[in-house]
């Protein structure tokens, strides 16, 4: 099937994707971490797009500019709330209904060795893998209802190992079994709810550049292009998408090496 060659796919399904996305136009859309990178990028697409947008991260000052940029931008509506997922979920409630939930926040982690600090993975397995679930849990009769999607943003990290990240990498390869263990459960029951799983790359983000700065000389991607493939993969209810497209093959043939030479960074919490 042409899933086994998704640029290939891609180009095909391209007149398909703009069908899908005039569907935007008052879509109700939730995107966590909507503060900066790509979430922030996520939020202004989707304001072109005329959306009803809902962002969530913690910083409420910050989440109040990116709003009224989405209402420049031309969404139908914005609203947000801060909140920080690391502790218990707010009381949330999609009164409105819901189309698309879109789960893209994610904990400082450091780019570093492991230093043994299993605290620290144990919050940032809350912040990265069961607030997804809770927002899930709340989120499913509305998606039920209005045959929506759950769109989770992942990561190459979370298909394949690498140094220096293993509490991050654990955190996204979590979401993969239980996402794609949901996904089944889903289909077995006649759901009408996608979810779309989205693995990427290196992107310009400035956390993830502060981050791997002088570590590594990989390409990083435009989080605005990232967004929007991210949004057109939701939209054409894909259930695996790759950003760069070339990372699938990469998956497939193991091909990300690291050398006993090469050396750890120097251990930065952010
Ligand atoms: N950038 C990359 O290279 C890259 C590569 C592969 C995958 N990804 C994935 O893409 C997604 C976005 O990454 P990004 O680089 O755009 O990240 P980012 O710029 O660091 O943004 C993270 C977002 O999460 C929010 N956040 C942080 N802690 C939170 C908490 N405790 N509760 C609620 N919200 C919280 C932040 O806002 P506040 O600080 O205001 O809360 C911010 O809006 C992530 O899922 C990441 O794993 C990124």
């Amino acid at each position: 099937s042409l899933r086994i060659f998704p640029c290939i796919s891609e180009r095909c399904d391209a007149l398909n994707k703009m069908r899908f996305l005039g569907s935007l136009k008052g879509a109700r859309v939730l995107v966590t971490g909507a503060s900066t990178g790509i979430g922030e990028q996520m939020a202004y697409r989707y304001a072109r797009f005329g959306a009803q947008i809902v962002i969530t991260a913690r910083r409420e000052h910050i989440l109040h500019r990116v709003a009224e940029k989405c209402v420049s931008l031309g969404a139908q509506k914005v609203l947000y709330i801060a909140a920080d997922l690391g502790s218990l979920l707010p009381s949330f409630v999609f009164a409105g209904g819901l189309d698309y939930l879109v789960l893209n926040h994610i904990g400082a982690s450091p780019f570093a060795t492991w230093d043994g600090d299993v605290e620290h993975t144990r919050w940032l397995m809350q912040v990265n893998f069961l607030s997804y679930l809770q927002m899930t849990s709340r989120a499913l009769p509305s998606l039920e209802e209005s045959r929506g999607s759950i769109v989770v943003v992942s990561s190459l990290l979370g298909k394949m190992s690498s140094p220096f990240v293993g509490p991050y990498a654990a955190t996204k390869f979590a979401l993969s079994g239980f996402f794609g263990s949901l996904r089944h459960e889903m289909t077995m029951r006649g759901s009408n709810v996608t979810i779309t799983m989205c693995f990427l790359g290196l992107i310009d983000t400035q956390s993830a550049m502060e981050k791997v700065k002088g570590y590594t000389n990989t390409k990083a991607h435009p989080a605005s292009e990232a967004a929007l493939h991210i949004i057109k993969a939701g939209a054409t209810r894909q259930w695996d998408t790759f950003y760069p497209w070339h990372l699938y093959y990469m998956i497939l043939t193991g091909n990300l090496r690291y050398t006993k030479h090469t050396k750890p960074p120097t251990p930065v919490t952010q």
